[in-house]
């Protein structure tokens, strides 16, 4: 049998427990959080509805430039959801197709619900700090999603899940810094906006986690060698064709990048730590009986965390920020 169908036929196994990992992992509608809550009521009182306005206004101008544009290129990753959702739902053995989908269908439709929430309420947040230019935020976004992306999994669901697994904590620590910055500054709105953020993602980590575990049980040697090769081509991040108006294609990421790293909301030594808990959650270690090219894998990947963390400490990152147009040099600290 491919490589392909094995695949296939491991998705079509583990998908009579979608419904009990949804259960598990994802919180109903109706009583999960919504981007209102963290927002000033616009059916409320006028003068209730101004005055709080005012207040995120003044609170706004506490936090520096740097802290604005990771706010704006986090804000603007989320907003590209819908390349997430129609790359998810092109995995091989996710279906939409046919009376409610199949159910993997069901969990990236899902998914995709509760994550929709990030961009909106973080949108509606930077359109009322008064510190951005929102033209230019709306450019970046349009662009993002127009570019889409390419993370290197092909439709292979081991891999796909391997990189989702990566990225949800890797967004739970940048949105978790953010809250911490937030917080520091007396901006308890914006913290406890990320902070729930943050949690939203630790659970999606939790969940995509699981999905490779359960894999792992069924095809080990597989599973080791798509672990492996998302790690060797390294993980790229969402928003790496990310670019302003006017510019070529990924050619503001790495600023982006920069601004995150120099503010120590998502630095390179993360990235690391991302790789060494994915390893431990899923006892690399311990697995046994692999074949030889996963024995391999296995070795490569037990010790990628060393050598990775000596090249973290030799970036350097620059010490100037870089003027991006989204946030207004004039006003910023
Ligand atoms: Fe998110
Ligand atoms: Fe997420």
């Amino acid at each position: 049998m491919s490589l392909k169908n094995v695949r296939l036929e491991v998705m079509q196994f583990l998908e009579k427990d979608v419904d009990a990992l949804i259960e598990k992992y994802l919180i109903p509608i109706d009583t999960i959080w919504q981007p209102t809550d963290f927002l000033p009521n616009s059916e409320g009182k006028d003068e209730a509805f101004f005055e709080e306005i005012k207040e995120i206004r003044e609170l706004a101008k506490e936090l520096p430039y740097d802290f604005w544009v990771v706010l704006v290129g986090d804000m603007i990753t989320e907003e590209a959801l819908p390349t997430y959702e129609s790359w998810l739902m092109d995995v091989e053995g996710v279906d939409q197709v046919g009376e409610g989908g199949n159910g993997w269908s069901k969990w990236v439709k899902q998914w995709t619900a509760e994550e929709n929430r990030h961009g909106d309420v973080l949108n509606k947040y930077l359109y009322l700090s008064g510190r951005v230019n929102m033209k230019e935020v709306e450019k970046t976004t349009q662009h993002l999603i127009a570019d889409g992306f390419d993370i290197g999994t092909d439709r292979d669901p081991y891999k796909n899940f391997v990189y989702t697994s990566f990225q949800e904590l890797a967004t739970y620590i940048s949105h978790n810094r953010v809250a911490k910055i937030a917080k520091s500054k007396g901006n308890k709105r914006l913290a406890k906006m990320c902070q729930i953020i943050s949690g939203d993602e630790m659970r999606h980590h939790h969940a995509y986690s699981e999905f490779i575990e359960r894999i792992f049980e069924v095809d080990p040697n597989q599973m080791m060698m798509a672990f492996y090769y998302m790690m060797k081509q390294k993980i790229t991040m969402p928003a790496h064709f990310l670019r302003e108006s006017g510019g070529k294609i990924g050619t503001a990421f790495e600023e982006f990048s920069n601004t995150a790293q120099r503010i120590g909301v998502y630095t390179s030594r993360d990235y690391v730590e991302i790789l060494e808990k994915l390893i431990a959650r899923w006892k690399i270690d311990t697995i046994t009986n692999l074949d030889d090219d996963a024995e391999k894998a296995r070795d490569y990947l037990m010790k990628l965390p060393q050598r990775m963390y000596r090249l973290a400490d030799r970036m350097k990152i620059p010490e100037n920020s870089y003027q991006f147009k989204w946030v207004e040099p004039a006003v910023s600290k």
